[in-house]
């Protein structure tokens, strides 16, 4: 067998050629393990974001992640004395896309259980722990006994990746200061080495098309999803995925504490109804995975079930609701200066206002302000009177109103008709 090195793989993935197995298998376990640098992934993974990869390629790339960590197996845990109908979901990263917290109680009040490996946000996205992190005791370092507990007791945990699929958290780290994230091949493979390790067995995807994703394309949102279908049913976990618009904000609030009211309120029955409207197509869209029918997941909101869940979710690590969520101690209120219709509102110029206020981080590690964030008080299609308030914006740091302010001038706009508006969900795939 020839020689394996990093410079003669980062070669030939420059010059278009296709990696072997034993090449992918060398140099992700090499970066796990310190032995290929980060200058060479890094030169790997821009060789990548512009040359691409085969599908075999992708695969082997995603079950060399994989064997990176560990890969859990929940099949021999019982709930009152019965298997677990393991199934989770993951998307591929929206703005003010919250969706995570009402649907897990909302899969469990219907009799699933959902082992999630969720991560915190890097760049312009949120991510689900540095939202629910805001919730005051609330912790998601847990160890795999107390995950295993935790499904037994309340059916579902909602935990920080860990030891599961090491490589992609260095690679993560790395695509993000390099300018590879957009790239199919990575996010498929990220995603997925996340989501085959963490126990599940069914995944439904959410993957995001416009302005405020990774891919803003549709073509190429819908070929991420189906590689990543495909991926998964390869695996042995049934994969399915939603097509779903992110060209403007889900729902009326992006940040972390104002993401999790928000969610309180779907759970209580209210709240924006395209949170609604996505928190139901996807729970249906799990229970529908894992085999089970003749319940209505929009009742579980109604009736309380729900909330009642995510009570004992938030309880069970250490999370105390009856405590005050987090505000930001200085906010700012932007007014629209004329009366009409709200225009369409970029989902990537509020992501970055809420960035610049604090909710996101710059490095892997900063600390992230729970308190921050942006409310948005009208949504496309309302009508504004001239002086009515659109935006909120919250900080704890006065500093960064300005630059956040700066970040929202040509993202919102008042016109005299209702912007065309492409559906939430725009289908389905798998
Ligand atoms: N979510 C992930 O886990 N990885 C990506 O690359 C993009 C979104």
């Amino acid at each position: 067998m020839c020689a394996i090195d990093a410079p003669t793989i980062i070669r030939t993935k420059r010059d278009g050629g296709v990696l072997s197995d034993a090449a992918i298998d060398w140099v992700i376990a090499g970066y796990t393990h310190g032995r290929v640098a980060d200058e060479q992934m890094s030169a790997l993974l821009m060789a990548i974001f512009l040359r691409g990869m085969t599908p075999a390629e992708i695969a082997r790339w995603t079950a060399a992640m994989v064997a990176s960590g560990e890969r859990f197996d929940f099949t021999d845990l019982r709930r009152a004395g019965k298997p677990l109908a393991l199934v989770d979901k993951h998307s591929t990263g929206g703005v003010g896309d919250k969706i995570t917290i009402p649907l897990v109680p909302v899969v469990l009040a219907c009799g699933g259980s959902v082992p999630q490996a969720a991560g915190r946000g890097l760049g312009h996205t949120g991510g689900t722990l540095d939202k629910l992190e805001a919730i005051p005791g609330f912790t998601a370092e847990l160890s795999k006994d107390r995950i295993r507990q935790q499904l037994c007791d309340v059916g579902a945990a909602i935990f920080a990746a860990g030891d599961l699929a090491p490589a992609d958290r260095k690679i993560y780290a790395l695509r993000d200061v390099t300018a590879t994230t957009e790239s199919l091949p990575l996010i498929a493979s990220s995603v997925m080495s996340k989501k085959l390790a963490e126990g599940a067995e069914a995944l439904v995807l959410d993957v995001k098309v416009g302005r405020g994703a990774f891919l803003k394309v549709e073509s190429e949102s819908r070929e991420l999803a189906r590689t990543m279908v495909d991926l998964g049913n390869a695996y042995g976990v049934p994969t399915r995925a939603l097509l779903t618009d992110m060209d403007r904000p889900l729902g009326r609030t992006v940040g972390n504490a104002v993401e999790v009211a928000e969610s309180l309120e779907v759970l209580a029955g209210g709240g924006p109804p395209e949170v609604v409207e996505l928190t139901v197509a996807l729970a249906a869209e799990m229970l529908a995975a894992v085999g089970i029918d003749g319940v209505d997941p929009a009742e579980t909101l109604r009736d309380g079930s729900a909330m009642d869940r995510f009570r004992d979710l938030v309880s069970a690590q250490g999370g105390d609701l009856s405590q005050p969520l987090p505000v930001g101690a200085c906010s700012e209120t932007v007014t629209a200066s004329r009366g009409g219709v709200m225009g369409d509102i970029d989902a990537m110029g509020v992501a970055m206002a809420a960035w610049r206020l604090g909710a996101g981080r710059a490095h892997p590690g900063d600390p992230v302000q729970s308190g921050a964030g942006v409310r948005i008080h009208r949504t496309p299609g309302e009508p504004v009177a001239a002086g009515d308030p659109v935006f909120t914006l919250y900080t704890d740091t006065a500093e960064r109103l300005p630059a956040a302010l700066a970040e929202l001038d040509d993202a919102w706009c008042v016109g005299d008709v209702a912007p065309a508006l492409r559906p939430l969900i725009i289908d389905r795939i798998g």
